[in-house]
């Protein structure tokens, strides 16, 4: 069943290309859209997303695309707490749920307490025929096939898919996006599944680095814009396979506390591609380097030249379009994690404490 892979990890790592490539066709066929009409985000005033964990790491990459492709304005939450936080929420809008299991049982009870508050329930799940789909009034799936692994891989890179295209249809619906605007966007998802293979490609040398970075007690992730929730993700994922310390930071927190933390055992791993903000994440850099801090910056090309010299080590990424950089850069953050893990002699597939499915509180 793991297809010739040590670990289900390290196959649904490697679907990626696949999978999504799958979803592509399906979400966004030659010339058009393939999203229910009914899922109009015209007039709406705003969206509400709810997840646990990695799905809610989704949702958060997703309001950026939402409020800079759509306009519109998200808010989005952790299940275990929207749920009793009773908020009030603004009939013109949807309730957006994002879960692989479609059983979470905080997501569920999150769902079912925006049931009549909202214009529509819109769950993103891997299960189509799980509690959260059959609650929704539109159920959306991500097309990732069975994902067993308890550290979630193919099913993030998905999600985020199914809520890029969404976002791209709420900026066409809301008249946000050009037409010019919109194929650029589209034709930028298209590429993704290709710069996934070339991201594949750099796991010997992510493993090799795995060996050092097993050494550490504290590792911290920075990113800035969509790059931040990817940090958050970065983090949770090494930690729940390495059993390492790990904390994901906005870049541009890391003087408000976490610089406390840096000395030359810590490895700073920084998810920078070469983007409009790149200016600020190297000073953040300079700022780690100037006191030990081993840095490992994870950009493309332009990226790690304009860095210069002091980073402890660097990885190359293929160039991707600015705002879908976390659907690739997701890749060497899990095969980081994975290896990392391989390197501690931890179980990958099975991690402690942890289920694949939450269904209880
Ligand atoms: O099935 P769900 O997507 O609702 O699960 C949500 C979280 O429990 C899940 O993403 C968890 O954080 C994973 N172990 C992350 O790798």
């Amino acid at each position: 069943e793991k297809g010739g892979f040590k670990h289900f990890m390290a196959k649904e790592i490697a679907e990626q290309p696949v999978v999504l490539a799958d979803a592509l066709t399906h979400y966004l066929p030659e010339g058009t859209i393939n999203l229910p009409e009914t899922l109009d985000f015209r007039g709406l005033d705003r969206l509400t997303l709810v997840a646990c964990g990695t799905a809610f790491y989704a949702c958060s990459v997703a309001k950026y695309w939402f409020e800079s492709l759509a306009g519109l304005p998200c808010e989005i939450d952790v299940a275990s707490e929207f749920r009793y936080r009773e908020p009030p929420l603004p009939h013109n809008s949807f309730a957006i749920f994002v879960s692989q299991s479609g059983e979470t049982a905080d997501t569920l009870a999150a769902l079912r307490y925006c049931t009549d508050k909202v214009a529509k329930i819109v769950s993103v799940v891997n299960v189509a025929t799980s509690s959260i789909a059959r609650e929704s009034d539109v159920a959306l799936p991500i097309l990732a096939g069975i994902e067993v692994g308890v550290a979630s891989t193919k099913a993030f890179t998905c999600q985020l898919l199914t809520l890029a295209v969404m976002a791209l249809k709420a900026g066409r619906d809301r008249g946000h996006l050009s037409d010019e605007d919109f194929a650029a966007h589209v034709a930028a998802l298209k590429t993704l599944p290709g710069l996934m293979n070339a991201a594949l490609s750099g796991a010997p040398r992510i493993a090799k680095l795995a060996e050092q970075i097993a050494e550490a007690q504290d590792i911290l992730f920075l990113g800035r814009g969509v790059m931040y929730p990817l940090a958050l993700e970065g983090a949770l994922k090494l930690k729940e396979i390495s059993y390492i310390h790990a904390e994901g930071y906005a870049s541009g927190e890391l003087k408000h506390g976490p610089i406390a933390l840096i000395d030359r055992t810590v490895p700073v791993i920084v998810l920078a591609p070469h983007d409009r903000l790149f200016d600020k994440t190297v000073s953040n850099m300079q700022e780690v380097m100037a006191r030990h801090g081993k840095v490992l910056l994870i950009s493309d090309a332009r990226g790690i030249a304009a860095a210069g010299e002091g980073a402890w080590e660097s990885l190359t990424m293929p160039e991707v379009a600015e705002p879908f950089a976390p659907i690739l850069y997701a890749l060497p953050a899990q095969l980081l994690a994975y290896h990392t893990a391989i390197a501690k002699g931890t179980d990958v597939d099975q991690p402690r404490n942890l289920a694949k499915s939450v269904t209880v509180e």
